[in-house]
């Protein structure tokens, strides 16, 4: 088997032990994608992939959570995107979508329901600033119902609500961040404001 390319993450930690775990969490994701790619079920004749997992960064303004999930999307999309399969040769397409939540939802506005889909079907979703706008009607709502049906996929969602802004807004959907997956809650100093200071 290929070793897994490396994960450019163009991250600083500062020493910082909440920025070392949220870079870590990142790591772990990218070899666990880079693993799942590789992994194919078949059933009655049919090829199935593996179930994936979730990873859910809170916290802050500008600890790095959108950086992060940006450079895992990158990685899924180059390395994972297009896998061939061992057994039939064939290439298998591993659709990877990346949203920004304050663009997805004028879009669903506007009558894009089609996205619904893409997003409940698609291998790899990374939803960026979830409940960054706010969210008037039921058409946020099944965004988030959208994603709570994806607990055996790949699956990225960044928010600078906390955990547990996010039972009280939506119980099912904080349960599932902890059920499937991995979530990390760092509140830590703004990048720029480091940056100002050097
Ligand atoms: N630890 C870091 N190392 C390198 N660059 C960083 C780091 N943290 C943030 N940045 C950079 O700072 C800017 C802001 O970071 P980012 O957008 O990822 O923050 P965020 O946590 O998503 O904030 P928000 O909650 O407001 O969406 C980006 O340009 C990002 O590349
Ligand atoms: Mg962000």
């Amino acid at each position: 088997m290929k070793n897994a390319p490396e994960f450019v993450h163009d991250f600083e930690t500062f020493g910082d032990n909440g920025l070392s775990q949220l870079l870590e969490a990142a790591q772990r994701f990218a070899a666990d994608i880079w693993q799942g790619r590789a992994e194919v079920v078949y059933r009655r004749g049919e090829h199935h992939s593996k179930p994936g997992r979730w990873l859910t960064l809170l916290g802050n303004n500008g600890n790095g959570k959108t950086h992060l999930i940006k450079r895992l999307f990158r990685y899924a999309r180059r390395h994972c995107e297009a896998f061939r399969c061992p057994v039939t040769t064939a290439v298998l397409g591993r659709s990877c979508v990346y949203r920004d939540w304050r663009k997805l939802l004028p879009e669903i506005y506007e009558g894009s329901f089609g996205q619904l889909e893409n997003h409940r079907k698609a291998w790899l979703v990374a939803i960026d600033d979830l409940w960054a706008a706010p969210d008037r009607s039921a058409l946020g709502e099944s965004i988030i119902n959208a994603l709570a049906t994806r607990e055996d996929k790949w699956t990225l969602i960044t928010s600078n609500k906390s955990l547990e802004w996010i039972g009280q807004h939506d119980k099912r959907l904080a349960t599932r961040m902890n059920r499937y997956g991995e979530v990390v809650q760092i509140d830590t100093t703004d990048f720029s404001l480091r940056k100002e200071k050097v």
